[in-house]
């Protein structure tokens, strides 16, 4: 057995599937690429055959990321491993993931099979996925409450049919750590060919059990350990692999297992994800959460102040906190920007130098001094603009106090037409989205609005997030700037214009069937 264990992330697949508001290509590949600077093993990106959006997603995804080994998911159905490998076939390497249930519960009520034809059915798949590609994972969907004599031998079967790696899922966040690890153990001790394969777990957090059950799991032998970054994921989550990177480094003396992944990259993973999916991140969350580093207790201070390892077991620079002090002011050139760039990880391709520079000096002109977490805000805005087109403010003018209703008017370019609107409001935002919805000619139904702050002190940028629905869909749109009422109108002009690029799909795949 090997000392590595290998980190699956599938914050993009089972991540992505909990969330109110899907990713767009674009955002998908912003996280990939984090994943792929972390050091990440193998990156899920998505389900292919779910939608032609996912499958598009997967494509560019394994066009683009060459360090991380790309992998999708597939029932145990030849359609989906056909649209697994479609997508994926641009890669040099790629793994296959299928899966099928095989607890009774699951195996009768939502299969309405029997084991035979349940095993034979997982057999057939990934002798077929083998067809495509040497790395087939399969995985035993809700293994967690399977009968232990039907795991043994659905896994010795998965392994003799030629899956190279076997998952173990709690699927339903069931099992407790010392139970978990023993069916891992059991399955080492009883599959006579196991030696053949990685063993790999996949924890849910129902009972906020998942990274203690894959803990436990990596004790008995599992060498892969599956997970998303901030534990997103269905209902309560997955295991937060970035709890599992901080554990299996920080306590090296007791497990002696090695991980790939650069734990300096877990802040700004997290933060991107965060931010990307609309998941803010709990205070006192496990290694990300905003006082994971803080002391309050006046004892603790003291300790802390006497001696960092007091109180402290792991550094914040370790995972890559307090790296934000480099000050970057209007007279800083284009090549400091570009050398800060690649110091913080990025690749020339991952931006355009100009506009981000062009940014940049519109927000050192305000702000005066300009940080880490600034550049990597504006780049990661400019990513989301890449999209926007057809709707764009041109001018924004709000007045309000606290004696009259708020008034606004707003001039925005809507396709090749020009719309000036005005409107007043219960205050300024609310003026704003009235105006901008008489210049788009809709009214739309903002389901939440949040607002919080980019950074620290009264010159942090503002960041508002908002998610609206449209024809059943939920659609999420960020602005930032140093003027909150900026930054609401960019959310929602963001949404609008997702909106309309979806509306364009719809009317592309309309003609498309009626042509045909
Ligand atoms: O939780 C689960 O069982 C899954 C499988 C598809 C691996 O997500
Ligand atoms: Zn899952």
């Amino acid at each position: 057995m090997t000392d590595q264990v290998i980190l699956f992330d599938t914050t993009l697949r089972d991540g992505e599937q909990a969330l109110a508001a899907s990713l767009s290509v674009n955002e998908k590949l912003q996280i990939a690429r984090a994943l792929e600077r972390m050091g990440i093993d193998i990156i899920e990106a998505g389900f292919p055959v779910s939608s032609p959006g996912d499958f598009e997603s997967v494509r560019q995804i394994a066009a683009t990321i060459k360090d991380s080994r790309i992998c999708a998911l597939s029932r145990a159905v030849q359609a989906d491993i056909d649209a697994a490998a479609e997508a994926m076939k641009v890669a040099d390497q790629f793994r296959i993931h299928t899966f099928i249930s095989t607890s009774d519960i699951h195996v009768q009520s939502k299969l309405k099979r029997n084991f035979s034809q349940v095993e034979e059915m997982a057999t057939d798949a990934i002798r077929y996925a083998r067809r495509f590609t040497d790395d087939v994972e399969f995985s035993c969907e809700d293994a967690g409450r399977t009968p232990i004599d039907n795991l043994c031998r659905m896994v010795e079967s998965a392994i003799k049919a030629g899956a190279g790696t076997v998952n173990i899922p709690d699927t339903v966040g069931y099992t407790t750590p010392t139970e978990f690890g023993g069916i891992v153990r059991t399955l080492f001790e009883r599959v006579p060919n196991i030696d053949q394969a990685v063993i790999s777990v996949h924890c849910h957090d129902d009972l906020g059990l998942s990274v203690a059950n894959s803990i436990a799991a990596v004790e008995a032998g599992a060498r892969q350990v599956e997970g998303t970054i901030n534990g997103i994921g269905e209902r309560a989550g997955n295991a937060a692999l970035e709890e599992v990177i901080m554990i299996l480094k920080t306590r090296m003396a007791r497990f002696g297992l090695e991980v790939g992944a650069n734990p300096a990259e877990i802040h700004r993973v997290s933060q991107t994800i965060s931010r990307l999916c609309n998941m803010p991140i709990q205070s006192n969350k496990a290694i990300v959460g905003a006082n994971a580093f803080s002391h309050s207790s006046g004892i603790h201070q003291d300790g802390v102040l006497k001696s960092q390892n007091t109180y402290e077991i792991m550094t914040p620079e370790s995972i890559g906190l307090g790296r934000n002090n480099l000050n970057l002011t209007s007279r800083s050139g284009r090549h400091v920007i570009k050398h800060r760039m690649a110091e913080m990880g990025y690749s020339d391709s991952e931006f355009d130098l100009e506009t981000l520079y062009q940014r940049f000096l519109a927000l050192a002109d305000k702000k005066g001094q300009v940080f880490d977490y600034d550049l990597e805000a504006l780049l990661f805005f400019e990513n989301q603009r890449e999209e926007e087109a057809h709707y764009q403010i041109r001018q924004l003018n709000v007045q309000a106090g606290s004696s009259h209703f708020a008034t606004a008017s707003v001039e925005m370019q809507v396709g090749d037409e020009v719309m000036t609107e005005a409107a007043t409001g219960n205050g300024p935002v609310d003026s704003a989205y009235k105006a901008i919805a008489r210049a788009t000619g809709h009214q739309l139904a903002i389901k939440s609005y949040h607002i919080g702050a980019e950074g620290g002190g009264h010159d942090a940028l503002g960041r508002v997030d908002i998610t609206a629905e449209f024809e059943g869909r939920t659609f999420h749109g960020m602005g930032l700037s140093t003027d909150i009422i900026e930054s609401s109108a960019i959310a929602l002009v963001r949404v609008y214009n997702l909106i309309h690029r979806q509306q364009q799909i719809q009317q592309k795949k309309q003609r498309i069937l009626e042509e045909a």
